[in-house]
């Protein structure tokens, strides 16, 4: 979604404002802009659309050392050359770019319009332009901003820069990431990490409720309220080149191929091959603690909850504690029963989704039990849960999460085994799925060689236009999964069902124009998968199994056939995916769609 990036120092800032911006491009926008002080005077560049047509209407020099830049994803106002961000007071003295929503926009506006201001765009954030200026005239533009947020209600990570004192640039957080990057005589300050890793691997993440004023040598925070506050600089761990695409022609196959080296990452240090365990630091939960739990609900949005759904299933296998999973958005909202003796887990790869943190909100507002299961580290949710589990995937910048979701897998390995061998896992069972763990990360690279295999599917597939996608139990969300994937980035329309479902319904429109994609598992349902596998053959439907089964019952009914490597039942699930992952890549190749940035999607939703 919105994307935020600032500078101030020696160098001219529009060049770094604008691959700053590119490197916020994953994040999903519709325009960008950027604004600049020189002489005392704001230069204010924006325009709806891509990047590419901002720098069009750049001159060949936009001149300033201080300087704000935005990527804006429409949520108050279409997507439009005066709503695009930077935003600007009628004197054209305060420039302002706003990650996140005023929520009293429409009031604070009336009042200002009373008081003889006029707008420009539909945007909430325009208000804050005009308010900042309301307040600088009497104070300084920390005070100000200070002020203004005051009277502000909303989620906002927000900069500003002020004509008359381009010495500094004034930042503030509540809900919506500010990052300040520390340089060496210049300073950055970003939403996202991304966009400052060329420059400088010393940042520092404001809290919420917290403002900076980041000048070229420095940066000093304060609360809303004034109280100076401290802070210390992270190092960010991770390469510049983890951010870059390097040979990969897209994000989403760079980081597909990535998922042996993530998985080894979320896995490493963590398995006790001597107790068969998973060591887990980050918890905050003692074994009286585990052991108290009688149910765990799992939440998340979008792949992050389908990966809940596949959680759920292998804690309540190894844990024999009830375990279910549920779209955030609708928990929260159905004014839930939030009990003590229920682990509540919140799953997220940005850590900054909407829906995901307020439903963590409620949960902890009526006092639950939560963990997280978190890629970035130090955002907002990971920041807030009880305790967690980081995955350690490494920056996923396509939209269509591959490797991040892979990992939220691993990671719930880990927390089943972690929480089973509390309760009723015999140390063998326990040894025998470290065992599996450890040698995964070969069996994804072994899977990774169906590349080719599913390529040629989609020379096919990509001509249908619509498909199912089912799986039984612990192959549902698979098939889940798969069929996002699809929809996400080919724009085939695709919908999932439990196979047993089939029947129910969907069979009406089975035909040999719908494909069916089948997870497959060689588990003791294999008999009942099979059936299903008939009941669509006998519609003339056409079938693309994925199994780790050598039955052949299976091969002789398969339309196409293709097989993942084996490996232990509870972790099928997570092999079987890869395949569909890359069947979604090749169809959206085929169809030459925007890979990485699917249309009307953003990679991290940080609005309702
Ligand atoms: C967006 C993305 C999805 C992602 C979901 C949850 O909708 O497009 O790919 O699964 O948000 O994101 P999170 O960062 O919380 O995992």
């Amino acid at each position: 979604m919105c994307g935020i990036i600032g500078y101030i120092g020696n160098q001219v800032a529009a060049p770094i404002l604008v691959s700053g911006l590119r490197r916020l491009e994953y994040r999903g926008y519709d325009s960008a802009g950027i604004a600049t002080v020189s002489n005392k005077k704001l230069r204010v560049y924006k325009s709806q659309g891509k990047l590419a047509q901002l720098e069009s209407r750049l001159p060949k020099r936009v001149a300033g050392k201080v300087g704000i830049g935005h990527t804006r994803w429409a949520t108050h106002g279409e997507p439009s050359d005066a709503n695009a961000h930077p935003h600007v007071d009628n004197e054209y003295r305060i420039a302002v770019v706003h990650n996140g929503i005023i929520e009293n926009a429409a009031e604070l506006r009336k009042r200002l319009q009373d008081n003889g201001c006029s707008f420009r765009s539909d945007t909430d954030t325009e208000v804050l332009a005009h308010l900042i200026a309301s307040f600088v005239k009497e104070k300084n533009i920390q005070e100000a901003v200070r002020h203004a947020i005051a009277i502000a209600s909303g989620t906002y990570g927000i900069a500003v820069i002020d004509t008359n004192d381009p010495t500094r640039i004034v930042v503030a957080r509540n809900g919506s990431p500010v990052i300040i990057g520390l340089g060496d005589r210049e300073m950055f300050v970003a939403s996202d990490v991304s966009a400052l890793v060329r420059h400088t691997r010393q940042v520092v993440h404001l809290d919420d409720g917290e403002l900076a004023v980041v000048d070229a040598n420095g940066y000093s925070t304060i609360t809303k309220d004034a109280i100076p506050t401290t802070k210390s600089p992270d190092q960010v761990l991770l390469q510049a080149d983890a951010y870059d695409k390097g040979s990969y022609g897209h994000f989403m196959l760079k980081e597909i191929y990535e998922q042996p080296e993530a998985v080894a990452r979320t896995l490493s240090g963590r398995l006790d091959e001597q107790f068969g365990t998973a060591r887990l630091g980050g918890l905050n939960l003692s074994v009286r603690d585990l052991l108290n739990i009688r149910r765990i609900k799992i939440l998340g949005c979008g792949s992050a909850y389908y990966a809940g759904l596949a959680g759920a299933h292998l804690l309540e296998t190894l844990t024999r504690v009830p375990s279910d999973a549920e779209p955030a958005a609708e928990f929260r909202y159905r004014d839930p029963v939030i009990e003590d003796d229920v682990l509540y887990i919140f799953v997220s790869q940005s850590g900054e989704t909407y829906d995901t943190l307020a439903a963590l909100k409620e949960v902890k507002r009526k006092g639950g039990t939560t963990l997280g299961v978190i890629n970035v580290v130090g955002s907002t949710i990971g920041r807030e849960v009880d305790g967690g589990v980081y995955m350690h995937a490494g920056p996923e910048i396509s939209v269509a999460s591959t490797k991040a979701y892979t990992c939220m897998g691993i990671v719930f390995a880990l927390l089943a085994l972690h929480i089973g061998r509390i309760r009723d896992l015999s140390p063998q069972e326990g040894q025998r799925l470290v065992t599996e763990l450890k040698q995964f990360p070969k069996v994804i690279e072994q899977t990774l060689k169906l590349d080719n295999r599913i390529k040629m599917l989609a020379r096919v597939f990509y001509k249908y236009k619509s498909a199912f996608y089912i799986g039984r139990a612990n192959a549902y969300p698979v098939a889940l999964e798969g069929s996002q994937k699809l929809k996400e980035i080919s724009y085939i329309h695709a919908e999932a069902y439990p196979s047993s479902e089939l029947k129910h319904g969907p069979l009406a429109l089975i035909s040999s124009a719908v494909p069916t994609i089948v997870a497959l598992p060689n588990d003791i349902l294999l008999d009942k998968s099979i059936s299903s596998l008939e009941e669509i053959r006998a519609r003339q439907g056409r079938t693309i199994v994925i199994t780790n089964s050598d039955d052949n019952r299976v091969e002789s009914l398969a339309d196409e056939l293709v097989r993942v490597p084996d490996c232990d039942s509870t972790l099928t699930p997570l092999v079987m995916g890869i395949p569909l992952q890359f069947l979604a890549y090749h169809t959206a190749i085929a169809l030459k769609r925007d890979i990485d940035q699917p249309r009307n999607l953003a990679k991290s939703v940080t609005v309702e």
